[in-house]
């Protein structure tokens, strides 16, 4: 820990000083720095996260305040000298996997969450490592983490950071010294929860979700108590077996829009990335996802709205209770989840101020809603969409003929990794814009009629035949967005799909990293750019801006990985990035090295392994291949730059292919084990696949 107050704020030759700066270096060279008292670690108090607004030096919560804005007013770094923002560190996370987590920062020391749920605790100022800690996750358990085994970030209060683990516990540490303090279970371990998403801290309480519903739960949202980790209350999203009694009115009320035997397979809703809090309404905001399975015909075959799918809840911090509801997606089909980054403003609409809550959720409708009622006032369309044709007087979306994809395969727009994702937004209250990482993706969807619910599978009633194919564009912008009138005012195309969460700071300015590895700053008004730099892999967090001694940082944890490069290789391969972890922190005239990122490999070689196939052989290991092994290792075996390009495997790995594959032999390194899932025969049939698909992109040099 940082315990005492060092010198001179850096000065060095820097042409265009702020005024603040200058000020402060002048003091500092009058008096000799005082020794400060020493700061308590992750010393942040209720007060503190009130508070946290005006309190521009730290970064206290995911969202920077309670509202989610991800608007700092620092203005050390403005539109002017952006250009002379330069490394001032990196700190290598020590991954390959995708790096999701926004860092939270208090007085001079970063807590940021690595792949795994592993805590790096850095010295803000410097990168250097205060501790680590590693909850030993499983390996086994990415077999239960659909879209890669992030995490998106830490929670710190009175002292301690919270850290949400994949396979499901919520653990509280000294914020000194790592050591655990107390750790919870949150979930079920016998059945596929994960969670991925950061907790945050309301009046004491550790609220924290979890994922799963691509494999078969139902969704949750727990408090926990920050002192002892005693379990406050736990809102459920969806109803559960309706013979037994429900856990409050609210239940009830779902259980009337659902019907068949949902509850078996879980039905969904999960609470995966999402919170947000009002302080002064004293309502918690709450994000629900998907059905479980996606396919509604399947969940729930009588139809029905299936409350509360894919929809906004405001909760009573204190009790969990539910005191509004808005869905976004009534009976949701084709995995839009309401999980995407809400956010909380005060608006001038139609000559009135209104409090509101947005939201960019996957089916690619802008809302804003009243935050204090639920009550809908606008919604529009942010992205390509074809499932539905608009929204009707209450926001309802008006489904489209085309959005049915039980007579025959439909390319939905926006795809199941949506019209925007996980990926934060922001909002700048000089120009009113809130900034989306776009994405337009359609996705081809057909309704398996034959799925029965396989506990612990993959539990979908979609397939996705040819989804990598058939000129398939990933199309990915920034889009600077008015949420009073409804309509977009500018937006910067990128080079691939999947960018970064934003930054909106004073003066003008907005910081944004690209999938192709750069972190760049934009004007906020219009779009023009100003500032980038390389970060030697693909950037999606979100990036923070904080000051240690005076001096303004912008940061990012960087790390290319996720659902699409991992699943959709052969669109992700546009970004030409790999993964490797790191955080980088930028100020003024920084002139640190930036370690070099990993190389885009050239085209992959000709496979020597030989296995004796028929044609009858690669049509079902393909099969089982796309059901299997695409979503980590990519639609039609094309890698994405994250988990390993099965084209490229040698000799040594097609020798052990059982072993791999059935024996776990490399489970230890997140690769699960298939025995119980595949038999021998089957592993020998997508063997054939792989190398048959590897054959066929060695001949016709077919890597993008
Ligand atoms: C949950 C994600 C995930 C799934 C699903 C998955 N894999 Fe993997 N696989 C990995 C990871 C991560 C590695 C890298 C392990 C390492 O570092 O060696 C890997 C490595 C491998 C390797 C070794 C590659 C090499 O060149 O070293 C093979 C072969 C492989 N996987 C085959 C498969 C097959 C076949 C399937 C489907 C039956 C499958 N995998 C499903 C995550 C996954």
């Amino acid at each position: 820990m940082r315990d005492t107050v060092p010198a001179t704020p850096l000065l060095q030759g820097r042409s265009r000083l702020t005024l603040a700066v200058l000020l402060a270096g002048l003091w500092a060279c009058a008096e000799p720095p005082a020794p400060a008292p020493p700061v308590q670690a992750g010393n942040v108090s209720d007060a503190r996260l009130r508070a946290a607004g005006e309190d521009t030096a730290n970064w206290l919560s995911h969202g920077r305040t309670y509202a989610e804005q991800r608007y700092s007013p620092l203005a050390q770094i403005d539109a002017e000298n952006v250009s002379e923002l330069g490394l001032a560190w990196s700190a290598d996370l020590q991954t390959m996997r995708g790096v999701q987590a926004t860092p939270i920062v208090v007085d001079g020391s970063m807590y940021v969450a690595a792949p795994w749920s592993v805590v790096h605790a850095l010295d803000a100022a410097t990168g250097e490592e205060l501790w680590r800690y590693d909850p030993q996750v499983p390996k086994t358990h990415s077999r239960f983490a659909c879209c890669s085994v992030a995490s998106r970030g830490v929670a710190v209060h009175d002292g301690r950071v919270f850290v949400g683990t994949l396979d499901g516990r919520l653990v509280a540490l000294d914020a000194a010294d790592g050591t655990p303090v107390w750790e919870t279970l949150t979930v079920d371990p016998s059945q596929p929860y994960s969670i991925t998403g950061a907790a945050r801290v309301v009046k004491g309480l550790v609220i924290i979700g979890n994922g799963g519903a691509e494999y078969g739960v139902r969704g949750y949202v727990s408090a926990y108590r920050s002192e002892d980790g005693t379990l406050a209350w736990r809102t459920y999203t969806v109803p559960g077996d309706p013979s037994l009694p429900f856990e409050s009115p609210a239940m009830e009320k779902a259980a009337e829009t659902w019907n068949g035997e949902w509850w078996r397979y879980g039905g969904g809703g999960t609470v995966w990335d999402a919170l947000a809090y009002d302080p002064e309404l004293d309502l918690l905001y709450v994000g629900t996802g998907n059905g479980s399975p996606h396919a509604r015909w399947a969940r729930s075959p009588g139809g029905g709205d299936n409350l509360y799918l894919a929809s906004i809840l405001a909760l009573r911090p204190d009790t969990g209770e539910q005191v509004w509801h808005f869905q976004t997606t009534p009976a949701d089909t084709w995995d839009y989840t309401a999980t995407q980054h809400i956010m909380l403003a005060d608006l001038e609409i139609d000559g009135r101020m209104r409090k509101v809550v947005m939201q960019a959720p996957k089916n690619g409708f802008f809302f804003v809603l009243d935050r204090e009622t639920g009550e809908f006032i606008s919604g529009a369309p942010f992205s390509k969409m074809n499932w539905a044709l608009g929204l009707d007087a209450d926001g309802r979306p008006i489904e489209s003929e085309y959005g049915d994809y039980r007579t025959e395969t439909r390319m939905i727009y926006p795809s199941q990794i949506g019209g925007h994702n996980w990926h934060p937004m922001s909002f700048h209250p000089n120009t009113g814009l809130v900034y989306i990482p776009t994405l337009e993706i359609g996705m081809p969807m057909g309704y398996d009629e034959e799925w029965v619910h396989q506990p612990g599978r993959w539990n979908l009633a979609v397939s996705f035949d040819g989804y990598a194919s058939g000129g398939n564009v990933a199309l990915g912008y920034l889009q600077a967005w008015d949420p009073v009138t409804q309509r977009p005012v500018w937006r910067v195309d990128h080079v691939a799909a999947w960018n970064g969460g934003t930054l909106a700071t004073a003066h003008n300015l907005l910081f944004q990293g690209s999938a192709d590895g750069r972190l760049v700053a934009y004007r906020a008004d219009d779009g023009e750019m100003l500032w980038e730099t390389p970060a030697g892999t693909g950037v999606m967090a979100g990036p923070v801006t904080y000051t240690v001694d005076g001096q303004q940082y912008v940061a990012v944890a960087a790390g290319w990985g996720g659902s699409f490069p991992m699943g959709m290789g052969s669109m992700a391969a546009q970004a030409r990035v790999r993964g490797g972890g790191r955080v980088l922190a930028y100020r003024l005239g920084g002139d640190a090295e930036l370690p070099p990122g990993l190389p885009w490999p050239g085209p992959p070689p000709m496979p020597s392994f030989a296995l004796e196939a028929s044609q009858a052989d690669v049509d079902e290991g393909s099969r089982l291949y796309h059901l299997e092994c695409g979503v980590c290792h990519g639609g039609e075996v094309v890698g994405g730059g994250s988990v390993h390009d099965l084209r490229y495997s040698g000799e040594a790995v097609h020798e052990r292919f059982q072993a791999i594959v059935r024996g776990g032999e490399r489970a230890q390194l997140g690769m699960p084990a298939f025995g119980e899932i595949l038999s021998e025969e089957e592993a020998r049939q997508v063997q054939a696949y792989v190398l048959f698909a590897a054959r066929q992109a060695a001949t016709q040099d077919a890597t993008p």
